[in-house]
């Protein structure tokens, strides 16, 4: 195995601890309190670890946090109240609405009832258009995390060829926007693009967000290329004692890692930078709401 393997776990580490540093340097300075506030809907296993998840390093970090637990069955009308008191409250500078949605509820409608300006996810259409004409927005916290990882790597991304495979919204657009940002030449692969081997064998750099496991093999890997992989799958290991998973990404780690030139592991990669850079987001969005100079190293 060649690849250097960029060690995620410890890179959100650093973010959290320049996190509750800019926290700190707000209370002290201006007597602020960065408030997340998340929003969740219904009894989603997957959601509720995340939700807990994010509500303790909220507070690890310095900054106010609070849940909302709404009932599987709430109505649109009930849930759109709910963020419109979240948008009227002062002490709140960001709302996350934990997704997916229970399926009666409009989630576009939803997501675009939130205050641009406290809009975490990056989710909102103003800060989508903002992103993709290069002007400032809030940035989808895990394309954000890796871009920062790709950033601390290589230093300049400029006119690296980056291919970025998965066309979602909340991961292959945003990050394809921000790779071009930082002047890369980006394509955009999915499963229907011709040759995809090809396509994946010119890139400098690889971001693998398509939610099938393993799906990259380490013959479409260009020797040294940097590879980025945003997949979290699991999968049956019988190996390892009945009903028992493994945790997997869409980049089979093996082969990729042997000619790969860095290589982000499942898990510990990508994963836990979501949440640092959640947390960077906020703190990021209560600077600008109050009129400071944004924390550095921390925004796109
Ligand atoms: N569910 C899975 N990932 C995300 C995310 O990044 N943001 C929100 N709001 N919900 C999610």
């Amino acid at each position: 195995m060649s690849a250097q393997v960029i060690d995620g776990k410890a890179f959100a580490a650093k973010v959290r601890g320049q996190v509750a540093e800019g926290v700190s340097k707000l209370r002290a300075d201006h007597d602020l309190v960065p408030g997340l506030a998340v929003v969740l809907v219904g009894e989603d296993p997957a959601s509720e670890v995340y939700v807990r998840s994010k509500g303790k390093m909220t507070v690890e970090v310095g900054m106010k946090s609070v849940e909302h637990r709404l009932d599987a069955d709430t109505s649109e009308a009930d849930l759109l109240a709910v963020i419109k008191s979240l948008n009227e409250d002062a002490s709140i500078h960001g709302i996350l609405v934990q997704l997916p949605l229970p399926k009666h509820l409009n989630e576009d409608l939803v997501i675009n009832s939130i205050d641009p300006a406290k809009d975490v996810d990056g989710f909102h259409i103003s800060n989508v258009g903002l992103l993709g004409t290069g002007q400032k927005s809030m940035v989808p916290c895990t394309p954000l995390g890796c871009l920062m990882m790709l950033r601390d790597h290589h230093g300049s991304l400029s006119g690296l060829d980056a291919v970025v495979v998965g066309r979602s919204n909340i991961v292959g657009k945003p990050m394809a926007q921000l790779l071009l940002g930082d002047s890369c030449t980006v394509t955009i692969a999915h499963s229907r693009t011709k040759d995809l081997p090809d396509v994946v064998r010119r890139a400098d750099i690889v971001v693998a967000a398509v939610g099938r496991p393993e799906m990259v093999p380490g013959d479409w890997i260009k020797p040294g290329a940097t590879v980025i992989d945003v997949g979290i799958n699991r999968l049956d290991a019988p190996e390892k004692g009945e009903g028992k998973t493994r945790l997997v990404g869409d980049v089979h780690y093996e082969s990729a890692a042997a000619v790969a030139g860095a290589i982000t592991p499942v898990p510990g990669g990508v994963g836990p930078m979501t949440i640092a850079c959640l947390l960077a987001n906020t703190l990021t969005a209560c600077c600008r709401a109050n009129g400071l100079p944004e924390p550095e190293g921390l925004t796109a």
